[in-house]
């Protein structure tokens, strides 16, 4: 299947992710069509949206005339047959439970013309474990996007062993018409990419604070007021061979990896942190003091920048 050929797209759980995927599909001229075993979640989905949408004209991101034309392109459905019935690509959202989604993707699969794409927005789970509960596992695969989808231009393309090689190129060239970046991730494994990077920075971050090194609120300053500023516009490999070369990169890497946490048990400071119910904003406190009027500015705050980001690679035409 062309990408050309695409014109209609299921989206299963129009939650968190589902609603703001879609919304990105509708932006960008596709017919989209929500299903959502939650009536309330189905019903609210467009307000949800145009919500977006008026955000994203805010921060210059889209133009007024936008909203009404991409809502009008946003329908529901009731049932999962309606949704699959005439979608060239399906993308599931439901909630992250194996046997919750085998079961969405054997019903997809009998209700789905055979040219249908099934794809997952899964964050951990693999292809094949999804592929398995169909009869076209060629035409199964995962894209995963983040949070929130409409910011984050990065989506994560992973194949099983039996998805084809035209399937991942047409949902690459599909998700470069609707403006996002997609990467192939070209085997299976745990965590793609993104978030086995971000664990091991997770890992020496809270290793950091568990061996008295630092705060938890120093470690946080300390990042994004030096790499993750450089980060934003550079990848890690790229800066290492700019600023160091690889010669010098290797005795940096020797010197300090040592030392470095390597441990696969969770660090201790996290399994105090959950036994003493600090969990952060769900309970009022985690390594932070948190309020409704603290969290609401913070993700304010952290959807702006990303606006930013995303304005910025506009004007650059990037
Ligand atoms: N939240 C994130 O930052 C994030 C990032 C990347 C990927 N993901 C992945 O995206 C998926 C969805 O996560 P979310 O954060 O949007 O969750 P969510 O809880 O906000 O939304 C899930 C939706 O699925 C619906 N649902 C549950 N069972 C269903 C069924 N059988 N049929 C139709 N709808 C059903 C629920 O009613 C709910 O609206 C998960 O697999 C998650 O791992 C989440």
């Amino acid at each position: 299947m062309q990408v050309s050929e695409i014109k209609r797209i299921g989206l299963v759980g129009a939650g968190l992710m589902g609603h703001g995927i879609g919304q990105e599909f509708a932006v960008a001229g596709y017919d989209v069509v929500f299903h959502d075993a939650s009536p309330q979640t189905l019903e609210t989905v467009k307000d949800r949206i145009r919500c977006n949408l008026l955000e994203l004209v805010e921060w210059d991101l889209a133009e007024e005339e936008q909203v009404d034309s991409t809502l009008a392109r946003i329908e529901t459905a009731q049932d999962l047959e309606e949704t699959g019935a005439e979608a060239d690509l399906v993308i599931e959202a439901v909630f992250e439970d194996l046997s919750l989604k085998q079961e969405v993707f054997t019903e997809l699969d009998r209700v789905c013309p055979e040219r249908t794409i099934l794809a997952s927005n899964t964050s951990s789970l693999m292809p094949s474990m999804l592929a398995s509960a169909t009869s076209r596992p060629d035409r199964v695969l995962v894209t995963h996007y983040f949070y929130p989808p409409p910011l984050i231009p990065l989506v994560e393309v992973v194949r099983s062993e039996f998805t084809s090689d035209e399937v991942v190129n047409t949902a690459c060239d599909l998700l470069k018409v609707i403006g996002k970046r997609p990467i192939i991730v070209r085997k299976e494994a745990l965590g793609f990419i993104v978030n086995r990077l971000q664990m091991a920075l997770d890992r020496e971050a809270l290793s950091l604070v568990e061996r008295g090194i630092a705060t938890a609120q120093d470690v946080d300053m300390a990042v994004w007021n030096s790499f993750g500023r450089r980060l934003a516009v550079v990848g890690p490999l790229q800066l290492f061979e700019f600023q160091d070369g690889w010669e010098v990169a290797l005795q940096i890497y020797n010197y300090i990896t040592p030392d470095i946490e390597s441990s696969k048990d969770p660090p201790q400071v996290m399994l105090d942190l959950v036994e003493r119910k600090d969990l952060g904003p769900k309970t009022g406190k985690g390594f932070y003091e948190w309020n409704p009027q603290l969290e609401e500015a913070f993700s304010k705050n952290l959807k702006e920048a990303l606006a930013g980001f995303l304005r910025a690679d506009r004007e650059r035409g990037a």
